[in-house]
């Protein structure tokens, strides 16, 4: 059964496909979030500025995918540049026409590569006072080999910031006056089987001192969450529902279906009883 871990796919598995196809959904569904979990966003570079002293000068995006992270980085580290990598040409495509719309292209370099084979290239711009790594690691063929890759990148007193999704975000009440209750928690129970791993041994293993484990709880109601919101819980929603087929009831899967009719009263866009809650966690590691 495929297992989507977390908003950002399906565990070790999407990202590495090269169909552009699957890159642009993806790439639109990390856009909707970036913009959508935007508080988050701005408390978690914040907190970044706290411990990194100086603010850092040099930046590594590691599978920046379209850039939400190396954008808000740019954003809040001032005159910082941010290399940003990613294997997929799309992504980094669309990474190189946020960064010209907000201003920063000069200040962010993109580079297409594979950061499961050797990091030759990935060393150019560093050593890297801060490497940042979100919703990447669990894409990564061997995690090991990528922290050890991180860490010599890294230089010492550097760095690293590794962010995961601990579970994928929900946006419906429990009744939402179709179908049985709990529809969003079974969908969530066949779809997402996976609990979220602890990243902190290997960061020691890697030579990292680990400083701080911090989860970050994310609840955000309509308002809060802005007018992207339906879009943004109709494309996750679309994503559990292309992993649910064979293993959520057919009364649950036929709710699902008219909640994602754009066309029907029930269906996401017209709802104003949404709002957005996830867990996402960050590891803060420094090179001794
Ligand atoms: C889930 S996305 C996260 C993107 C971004 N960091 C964010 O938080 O929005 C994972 C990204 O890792 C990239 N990726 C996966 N495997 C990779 C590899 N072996 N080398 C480089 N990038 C990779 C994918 O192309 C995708 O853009």
């Amino acid at each position: 059964m495929n297992t989507p871990h977390g908003i950002h796919g399906t565990h070790g598995h999407l990202g590495h496909g090269r169909a552009s196809g699957s890159d642009i959904a993806m790439a639109r569904m990390l856009e909707a979030d970036a913009e959508v979990l935007a508080p988050y966003l701005t408390r978690l570079t914040g907190w970044l500025a706290e411990v990194a002293d100086p603010a850092p000068a040099r930046i590594l995006d590691l599978g920046s995918g379209p850039g939400t992270g190396s954008l808000a980085l740019a954003h809040r580290f001032g005159p910082a540049r941010v290399t940003a990598v990613d294997i997929s040409a799309q992504m980094l495509h669309r990474l190189n026409k946020q960064a010209a719309a907000h201003g920063v292209a000069g200040r962010i370099r993109t580079l297409e590569a594979d950061l499961d084979a050797p990091w030759d290239e990935i060393g150019a711009g560093g050593p890297y006072d801060l490497v940042w790594a979100a919703a990447f690691l669990h894409h990564a063929a061997d995690p090991a080999r990528t922290l050890a890759q991180a860490f010599e990148r890294v230089r010492p007193g550097g760095l690293l910031a590794v962010t995961e999704m601990d579970f994928f975000p929900r946006f419906l009440p429990e009744d939402i006056g179709i179908g049985r209750p709990g529809l969003e928690s079974r969908l969530h129970a066949v779809t997402n089987t996976r609990p979220p791993r602890d990243w902190t041994g290997e960061l020691m293993n890697a030579g990292f001192t680990v400083e701080a484990r911090r989860p970050f709880d994310i609840r955000l109601d309509r308002t809060q969450a802005g007018p992207a919101l339906p879009r943004y819980a109709r494309i996750c929603l679309l994503r559990l529902r292309s992993h649910a087929t064979d293993v959520l009831d057919a009364d649950d899967l036929a709710v699902l279906d008219t909640l994602l009719d754009e066309s029907r009263p029930h269906g996401i866009a017209r709802r104003n009883d949404l709002s957005v809650s996830t867990t996402r966690t960050t590891w803060l590691a420094r090179r001794p």
